[in-house]
């Protein structure tokens, strides 16, 4: 079978994770990339070997060699790339989150219907294998009715200066950071009924990060139907590395998952190691050093889930569509809103 053809758009971080993964999947291969730097595209190109390098989307969406387009790019400009994508008749990988404003978002999906494009959300907290076995016990009823459900992801700043304007990210740490356990109790749970959210005011009025426009301290009640509450929170006043944890309380009995403090291996270094986990400013003394995290964030099972259903051969799993992925920026929009105008919402 003919390998699935993939053009990679940016040159940085969430690019060169994405291009490693689609290099060690069989029937994939990237076979252009869209940079506007040169010297990053050139170096990166080489790094990789990549056939071909553009500076434009427009070369790369003119290519009729590439089958899907992989969004790494900044936030403000998913849905953009997103929507040029589909009307040149290609499918679409896009990180998270889905696009900065509601006005966006919507477009998307309405090019997505009218295109019929294939579009995939790249949320990869669905595909930790440690979320997924946790997903199992709990369609097994392993801890019962499950009440209660936790989780965040925090981390002492984003390395991307993207990050940092409202214009270029859509917020703060709950957009960057929050979407991915939204996201994953989205793909569990749905759509809440009802949101209270509460972030700091950004900039001054923010803990940590006054070079930040958006806030650097966000939580949320997401209230369900049913009575199940979920609180998530993003931050980025978290020393030590990134924390992605979620917990979940059942009637008989809970879950923990920590995805990057849980690794089997310790270290203890006098003068420290080369890297240990995302985000740690020093690994000197003790340390739990990740492993594989393109595995254990579950970057390797979500690409490969998207190319086995490019092929025909699963189906879609319900948190990655173009509708999860606009419901999610919902959700963070009406967190936003809740925390603006100090009220619980109904979505
Ligand atoms: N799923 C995850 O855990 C995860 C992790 C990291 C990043 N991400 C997402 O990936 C995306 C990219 O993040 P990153 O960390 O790679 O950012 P980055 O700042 O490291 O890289 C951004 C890339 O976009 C390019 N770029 C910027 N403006 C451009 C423009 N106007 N036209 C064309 N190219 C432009 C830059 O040159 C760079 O190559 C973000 O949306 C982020 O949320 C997801």
């Amino acid at each position: 079978m003919k390998p699935i053809r993939i053009g990679i758009v940016g040159s940085k971080f969430a690019a060169a994770f994405h291009t490693e993964v689609w290099q060690m999947l069989s029937g994939a291969k990237v076979v252009a990339i869209a940079a506007r730097n040169p010297e990053q595209r050139d170096s990166f190109q080489k790094k990789y070997g990549i056939p071909k390098a553009y500076t434009l989307l427009q070369e790369l969406l003119a290519d009729p060699e590439v089958d899907v387009v992989d969004i790494c790019l900044p936030n403000y400009l998913h849905a953009e790339t997103a929507i040029k994508t589909m009307e040149a008749g290609k499918d679409v990988i896009c990180e998270k989150p889905f696009a900065t404003t509601l006005a966006e978002g919507e477009k998307v999906v309405e090019v997505q219907k009218k295109t019929g494009r294939r579009f995939f959300y790249a949320e990869d907290w669905i595909f930790a294998p440690a979320l997924l076995r946790a997903e199992q016990i709990l369609k097994e009823g392993g801890i019962g009715k499950p009440f209660y459900f936790k989780g965040k992801e925090t981390h002492n700043g984003s390395h991307s200066p993207y990050a940092r304007t409202i214009q270029y990210c859509g917020g703060g740490a709950m957009i960057h950071l929050g979407v991915h356990a939204i996201g994953y109790f989205y793909h569990l749970l749905g759509l809440p009924e009802k949101v209270v959210g509460l972030c700091n005011g950004g900039g001054q009025n923010n803990y940590m990060h006054t070079q930040i426009e958006g806030e650097d301290w966000s939580a949320a009640f997401l209230l369900y139907k049913d009575g199940t509450r979920a609180l998530v929170e993003g931050n980025y006043i978290t020393r030590g590395g990134m924390e992605d944890v979620v917990e979940v309380y059942g009637s008989e009995g809970r879950i923990r998952v920590d995805l990057t403090f849980g690794s089997p291996l310790s270290v203890f270094s006098l003068k420290g190691i080369s890297y240990a986990v995302e985000k740690a400013e020093f690994t000197q003394g003790w340390t739990k050093p990740a492993i594989d995290e393109y595995e254990s964030l579950g970057y390797k099972r979500e690409l490969a889930h998207f190319l086995a259903c490019l092929k025909g051969e699963e189906t879609q799993a319900r948190g990655t569509t173009a509708e999860a992925g606009f419901d999610v920026l919902r959700i963070i929009d009406a967190i936003y809103r809740s925390n603006r105008e100090e009220r619980t919402l109904v979505l």
